[in-house]
């Protein structure tokens, strides 16, 4: 009985589909002052970015777009954090998740800095191994992969030689 409540609350919550032109004027987002704007992700990997940035408890403006058009790619998300700067760490975790992505420093409006990220050879202690037996998830041992292929990218486990696509990697 309650489950079937909850399933027509949500059915009342259905969101009407944008028409395709309002979508073309949704397409600008604005420009930031102070902070970071992350270009050329692949759409399907907007969402993880945001997650490896835990963008959820930024306290300044935070704008995500995906599913845009891009010349140079298919479909590319941006996603523009005014007040904040991104740790190496941080860079190297979303080139796992997004190998061509543009990172732009911006002050007072202008772009200061333009970093490509760079798929690191190895990757220590970012992602986790899926193997659920594997070592790292059953004592202190940090993970470490070995990038076999960058594009699209393909990841070996140091300790049990598990391999794993793009669309397996969970991000610790
Ligand atoms: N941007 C922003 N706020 C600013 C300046 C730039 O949000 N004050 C954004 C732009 O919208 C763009 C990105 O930062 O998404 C990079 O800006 P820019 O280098 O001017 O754009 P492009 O030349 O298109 O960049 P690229 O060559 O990397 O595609
Ligand atoms: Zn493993």
């Amino acid at each position: 009985m309650k489950g079937r409540m909850g399933r027509e609350n949500i059915m009342a919550k259905k969101i009407i589909p944008i028409p395709k032109e309002e979508m073309k004027r949704e397409l600008k987002i604005s420009a930031i002052g102070e902070g970071t704007v992350i270009d050329h992700i692949p759409a399907d990997a907007t969402f993880k970015v945001v997650e490896i940035l835990d963008l959820q408890n930024h306290n300044g403006i935070v704008s995500i777009a995906t599913n845009l058009q891009s010349k140079s790619m298919g479909n590319k998300g941006i996603v523009k954090v005014a007040g904040k700067g991104l740790t190496q760490s941080e860079v190297n975790k979303i080139a796992i998740v997004a190998p061509d992505a543009t990172v732009n420093i911006i002050k007072n409006y202008d772009v200061r800095e333009k970093i490509k990220v760079k798929t690191p050879d190895v990757i220590d202690n970012v992602v986790k191994c899926s193997n659920p037996v594997c070592i790292t998830n059953n004592e202190q041992v940090a993970t470490k992969f070995y990038v076999v292929k960058k594009d699209p990218l393909k990841i070996k486990c140091h300790y049990c030689e598990r391999s794993m696509g793009k669309d397996d990697i969970e991000i610790i």
